[in-house]
């Protein structure tokens, strides 16, 4: 049994007709002139929001929208994604030009039953960002009860996040809770042995992740321009490539880490170097003890590949975030479509669980043509991150210690 309640609880406990339901969703959505580029977020919330809305409740949404230095600007109002979002839903959106105060009161009160409205970006408030407890309450007296559909934004301890979930009877979205499940089967109760995949372009960005998986995965692949930093701990020469030479200790660190807790790392045993990043780019494939000095290393080669499939094969877990190689620029995303598309296979084959999130991944997944296969593919970046480091949520702890 989950330690917070869910939208069963919810429906069990009351009559949602005429109830006002403020639901924290990410509506943090990329926008290109003008219009959002990518819905996937909003399908996430859209069984939420349908939900809540058949069962005749007033549907009140609450997000922040990119990080706004000042108050209000009119770059990053909400109403072009509460424009995507009916278009999402199939069915009219409300939106209210402030989050709280008289105009979100009147338009709260003003909502038919079985409506959706959402409200203006709560980050034109500072006192979001500082979760203070007046602003917390001032979004609480808009609704009945309090449901977080926003597992993306659960590492901030915001006022719409935190606060307000101490305030009134807290629930879990339908989102929020497939993203804990999928966590909970990747990392805290995974069938083993476990696999995990680490890329990205710098070790100092994922210390705590690194040092948190070692001792809970059977193995961890490392790749990105942060095995550079690995390869040169272990005395290899890498070139012009990426690497943080001061932290050749700390890579030492995690590996004697790793040794310890019984995890094997896996690095490259070949790399496809080029002298420039650039897409097209002249590239060769050479092992990992002869990559020349005036070239870069930017992606894995065949060899580690063909190394990799053998583990991905014996796993029943696979935890993915960060590229292998610079997929951004062809022919550079060889690697990581190789390895994706391997694990996408196994998986749609039954063979394992393959979980990925976080920063770049799903677009690296994406690009490979994988991510339709994996068995979850999370929506947050920083929140994914936090979690695989160990760290509690305070969005996520706020609903299961939160008013009941
Ligand atoms: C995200 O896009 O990861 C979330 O919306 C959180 O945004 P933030 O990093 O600005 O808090």
């Amino acid at each position: 049994m989950s330690a917070y309640k869910s939208l069963d609880d919810l429906f069990a406990a009351r009559d949602l007709k005429g109830l006002r339901v403020l639901v924290r969703c990410d509506l943090n959505v990329p926008i290109t002139d003008g219009r959002v580029s990518d819905v996937t977020r909003l399908t996430r919330i859209a069984p939420t929001l349908d939900e809540l809305a058949r069962k005749g409740a007033k549907v009140v949404v609450l997000s922040h929208f990119g990080r706004p230095k000042k108050g209000p600007d009119p770059e990053l109002s909400l109403s072009p994604v509460a424009a995507a979002l009916a278009g999402v839903l199939g069915e009219d959106v409300n939106f209210a030009g402030d989050c709280i105060g008289p105009t979100a009161a009147h338009a709260v009160s003003a909502l038919p039953d079985g409506e959706v409205l959402v409200l203006e970006n709560t980050r034109f408030y500072p006192e979001e960002e500082e979760n203070d407890p007046t602003f917390a309450k001032a979004l609480a007296s808009l609704g009945d009860v309090y449901i977080n559909d926003a597992f993306s934004c659960a590492h901030r301890a915001h006022a719409s996040t935190e606060g307000i979930a101490r305030l009134l009877p807290a629930y879990a979205g339908r989102c929020m809770e497939a993203e804990l499940n999928a966590l909970q089967l990747a990392l805290a109760t995974p069938q083993r042995p476990v696999v995990a995949i680490v890329g990205g372009s710098k070790v100092s960005s994922k210390l705590d992740l690194l040092g948190n998986l070692v001792t809970k995965v059977d193995a961890l692949v490392i790749g990105g321009g942060m095995a550079n930093t690995f390869l040169a701990a272990q005395g290899k020469s890498v070139g012009k490539s990426l690497c943080e030479h001061d932290l050749l200790d700390t890579a030492r660190d995690i590996i004697a880490k790793a040794t310890a807790a019984n995890c094997k790392i896996l690095l490259p045993t070949d790399v496809v170097v080029a002298s420039e990043l650039k897409a097209g780019a002249a590239t060769q494939t050479v092992s990992i003890d002869a990559v020349p000095g005036d070239r870069m290393i930017l992606d894995v080669g065949t060899d580690t590949i063909a190394h990799l499939s053998g583990w991905f094969e014996t796993a029943k877990t696979v935890v993915w975030n960060g590229p292998l190689g610079a997929f951004e620029f062809p022919p550079f995303d060889e690697g990581t479509n190789a390895a994706a598309q391997l694990v996408a296979m196994l998986t749609r084959m039954g063979q394992l669980t393959s979980v990925a999130g976080g920063g770049d991944t799903v677009s690296a997944l994406n690009n490979a043509g994988a991510s339709e296969d994996f068995s979850y593919v999370s929506t947050a970046g920083g929140a994914f991150l936090e979690w695989l480091e160990g760290k509690v949520l305070p969005g996520v702890a706020a609903l299961e210690t939160g008013a009941r």
